[in-house]
């Protein structure tokens, strides 16, 4: 038994008088106990609980028992878990149970507290996989930043999963619409080049607020343009959105569009490559042209500077811009008419517009 689970159980129950008490007194009276109690009711539990429950709603598990109550055997089969490792998934199950987040009767698990509830919805799949994200890349670079600058190792788009950020990014969406709705023409036909379009969603927003509007929707990461490309099926947008994988920096395609967006995306580019990247993006656009580029810039929140730790260690980004230092770089890559909004008072998302010189067509 490990010693913050001692602590616990000592704490909880004392059985046989006099004996125990003297063990547990001698146990609990060391000079490190309180530490070992606050850490374990502080810390160590609600990462158990975030782990868990981010793993329960990424497989799936929490909607199958949101449906109805399941054993283990039901679920194994559901997950293509192979028989042998059912006893296994019992045990995880288990650890569910014991965190607070799944009950059990007959043999049978159900969901018990108000997180597992919630991550169950659909509706809620954004949270979902911004938990996922926390866990899966914020705390290993939390846990291994020293170690890795030690052995010279950085991050690579390998470390990261392309369709758990596609869906995490979703939480700024309604700031992203914000700034879509302000920035794009609904008067006339648009075509639009949207960089990094992750699961599409922006680019479906604005169709659906210019239905004249078509678009290059393009994304780097094959396994997230297949998504983006299945989900504009779905929608119904194929006549109007076309879907490739791409690069920006390489992208074969004429210098056509009205509106060249990037959002969510300006620190996947290193710091000193930005300007070559933002010219790249204003030789895309038609003569008077705009470019909408929103972001989460530096803070000071510990969500963004988790963020910003992991850009900062990757090989292939750099760190979440400054504003004024992202509008200077706009200037420098030729554009004019540069504005930097922050789209909600005290939110650190900005939208950045810049336009093409010359005269639409
Ligand atoms: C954080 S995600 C945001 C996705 C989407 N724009 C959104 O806001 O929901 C950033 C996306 O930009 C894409 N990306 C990064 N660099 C790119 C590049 N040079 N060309 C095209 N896409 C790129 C990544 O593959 C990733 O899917």
């Amino acid at each position: 038994m490990d010693l913050l689970s001692l602590a616990k159980n000592v704490t909880r129950r004392t059985g046989k008088p006099v004996t125990d008490l003297l063990t547990a007194t001698r146990i609990l009276g060391t000079p490190r106990m309180p530490l070992l109690l606050a850490l374990s009711k502080g810390f160590v539990e609600p990462v158990y609980r975030a782990a868990f429950l981010s793993s329960a709603a990424g497989s799936g598990i929490l909607r199958r028992l949101a449906e109805r109550p399941c054993d283990p055997g039901s679920l194994a089969e559901a997950l293509q878990i192979g028989e042998r490792d059912t006893p296994r998934l019992r045990t995880w199950l288990e650890m569910g149970v014991t965190l607070g987040d799944l009950g059990r009767s007959d043999g049978r698990y159900r969901l018990r507290s108000r997180a597992a509830k919630a991550l169950a919805q659909t509706r809620y799949d954004t949270v979902a996989a911004a938990l996922e994200e926390v866990l899966r890349f914020h705390v290993p670079v939390l846990l291994d930043g020293p170690r890795m600058l030690r052995e010279g190792r950085r991050l690579s788009l390998a470390d990261q999963d392309g369709t758990v950020i596609a869906r995490s990014s979703r939480v700024v969406r309604p700031l992203v619409e914000r700034a879509v709705a302000r920035t794009l023409d609904t008067s006339r036909a648009v075509r639009l080049l949207e960089v990094g379009c992750g699961s599409g969603v922006h680019v479906r927003y604005a169709a659906r607020l210019n239905p004249r509007l078509s678009a290059l929707a393009v994304d780097l990461q094959p396994d997230v343009a297949d998504q983006a490309a299945r989900n504009v099926a779905e929608w119904g947008l194929t006549d109007r959105v076309e879907v490739r994988q791409g690069d920006l920096r390489t992208l074969d395609v004429q210098p056509q569009f009205d509106l060249v967006t990037l959002h969510n995306n300006i620190y996947y580019f290193p710091h000193d490559e930005r300007v070559s990247a933002l010219r790249r993006a204003r030789a895309l656009l038609a003569p008077g042209g705009m470019l909408l580029l929103t972001t989460s810039c530096r803070s000071g929140n510990s969500g963004l500077e988790a963020l910003n730790l992991w850009f900062e260690y990757a090989d292939f980004g750099g760190p979440l811009p400054h504003p004024d230092e992202l509008a200077r770089q706009l200037e420098t890559a030729g554009f004019r008419d540069v504005r930097a909004d922050r789209l909600l008072p005290g939110a650190p998302f900005h939208a950045f517009t810049g336009t093409r010189a010359g005269v639409p067509a």
